[in-house]
């Protein structure tokens, strides 16, 4: 007997618009709307980024300069959904980038600020003041590198005299609490509760210092989101990096993958190309040194292409050639496929091979994520959504329009002429800074706040989305998934019309 096709519905409806030779987009289209007994906020929205990066929430952020560095991808992580740093770095500079994501949840002070037992206390509080350190406690070296003993604000605020040693006004070795170097965060936690102690110093079996757990840092970790994050199996905040193609980048591949990066996203304007196969192909050998971490390549936009990368190895597949609100390749180069269509076509041409997709651009309202996953995506990656957030990289500025932040395209002029990264996405790295051709615009956008009141109202709309059509998870809603092709009239229809909206929320 045939199986049953779970995507039926889909395969149906574009069938029909091929048939017309149209291609569609989010504002083209809208879910079929279904008997329903999902509250939404009981809805599973956890999928994959790539084979094994998974999401507890499909929200990624582009690998952009005016996007993504280490603030934007803690965020990120930290509401489930994962940051991918931009390559517009030295690969030195987007190392320490995905150092201070994974690094962020360990919140292991690896080398604390020290002081000797023979200092005095007026000594210690002048350097305090004049370092700018806005901490009070100091562990107490012996001279010979030992610790023996840790000063705390206490110590210091019942001190009488600024010629006070160290060594008289700390609290001593025997009445401190302290564990051994390997102390997880858990255990460190626990420690520290259980003795009322807010520090835990850590040493070796020579009494040597390895380290410092600070209370109020794990306090942080240990309550209520953590089960939200996106943790890798030691508790580190996933990240993922963008890298070119060539020998250089494969170097940048292996410090990134060093430095724990959890995917390296192989970030071309067209990932169906000769240079993307060879570098798939010499990422193979490093991704076997480091099992478990991923390669994700794009961006395509045809089924062919989909098909091609997956025969070239990669763990999860990026979508997108023309979509993105900054970008002008339609224009310039005349290609492109609109994003519903191409993600459609290309999620169906690898279905059943279990590489996700991610569809990367063009989002502009929340409604356009449930139709994204619901296509057959996994993912969805944004720049201007979380552009103009504290997270993002870049200064506020103050205009008459009020505060504003730069968001550029990596194609746009600036971008190219600042980095070689931005002009190798486009295929001009060896071009005349007076010759590229831009294929983006700079623009700005305005100052929006914490990031996570924008994925918390992107997330919330996915949300209503499964509610909708009455899916409990994003399985569920592709298989239930159906589209209406709204006409201009429709489509006029499916935002505030006739009214002077008066509220800015919109
Ligand atoms: P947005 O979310 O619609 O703003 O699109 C962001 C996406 O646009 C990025 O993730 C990139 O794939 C793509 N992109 C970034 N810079 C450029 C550019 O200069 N030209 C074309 N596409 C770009």
């Amino acid at each position: 007997m045939k199986k049953k096709n779970p995507f039926a519905r889909l395969d149906r409806f574009f069938s029909i618009i091929e048939k017309t030779g149209l291609a569609l987009t989010y504002g083209d289209v809208r879910l079929r709307t279904g008997y329903s007994e999902t509250d939404p906020k009981d809805a599973d929205i956890s999928t994959h980024f790539s084979r094994n990066v998974p999401l507890k929430c499909p929200l990624v952020s582009a690998a952009m300069d005016t996007v993504t560095e280490a603030p934007m991808a803690i965020a990120m992580a930290m509401f489930g959904g994962l940051g991918i740093i931009h390559k517009a770095l030295t690969a030195e500079e987007q190392a320490s980038q995905v150092r201070r994501v994974k690094l962020h949840l360990n919140c292991l002070i690896e080398h604390p600020i020290c002081v000797r037992e023979d200092e005095t206390i007026g000594e210690i509080l002048a350097r305090r003041q004049e370092k700018g350190h806005d901490f009070h406690s100091f562990p107490v070296l012996s001279t010979t590198g030992k610790i023996v003993g840790l000063l705390t604000r206490n110590d210091f605020d019942v001190c009488n005299s600024p010629k006070a040693t160290a060594a008289q006004a700390m609290t001593p070795f025997e009445e401190l609490v302290v564990a051994r170097e390997e102390t997880s965060v858990e255990n460190a936690y626990e420690i520290l509760r259980s003795n009322h102690k807010k520090i835990l110093p850590l040493m070796n079996e020579s009494r040597e210092l390895t380290g410092m757990f600070v209370f109020s840092d794990l306090k942080r970790i240990m309550s209520g989101m953590l089960s939200q994050y996106n943790v890798d199996a030691d508790g580190h905040l996933r990240v993922g990096a963008a890298i070119d193609v060539g020998p250089s980048e494969l170097l940048r591949a292996e410090m990134l993958l060093q430095a724990g990066c959890d995917v390296i996203v192989v970030d071309k304007a067209h990932g169906d190309m000769r240079p993307v196969k060879d570098m798939l192909q010499d990422l193979k050998a490093l991704k076997r040194k480091y099992p478990g971490r991923d390669v994700v390549a794009g961006n395509i936009s045809e089924p062919e292409s989909a098909v091609h990368l997956a025969k070239w190895g990669v763990d999860g597949i990026k979508i997108g050639q023309g979509p993105g609100s900054i970008c002008t390749t339609r224009d310039v180069a005349g290609v492109g496929c609109p994003q519903v269509t191409a993600g459609f076509n290309c999620a169906k041409a690898v279905r059943g091979m279990g590489i996700p997709i991610c569809l990367d651009g063009g989002i502009t309202k929340s409604g356009d994520i449930p139709i994204a996953l619901g296509i057959g995506a996994s993912s969805v990656m944004m720049g201007l959504m979380l552009a103009g957030t504290d997270e993002s990289p870049g200064e506020i500025k103050e205009t008459k329009k009020g505060r504003v932040k730069v968001y550029r395209g990596m194609g746009s002029l600036p971008a190219m002429k600042e980095s070689w990264a931005a002009r190798a996405r486009y295929r001009q790295g060896d071009t005349p800074k007076d010759k590229l051709v831009s294929e983006g615009v700079e623009s700005v956008v305005p100052y929006k706040g914490a990031v996570i009141k924008i994925l918390e109202k992107m997330a919330g709309g996915l949300r209503a989305g499964l509610g909708y059509v009455g899916a409990s998870s994003i399985l569920e809603l592709q298989e239930k998934a159906d589209l209406h092709w709204l006409s201009a009239a429709g489509q006029a229809e499916s935002h505030p019309h006739d009214v002077s909206v008066t509220d800015e929320t919109q």
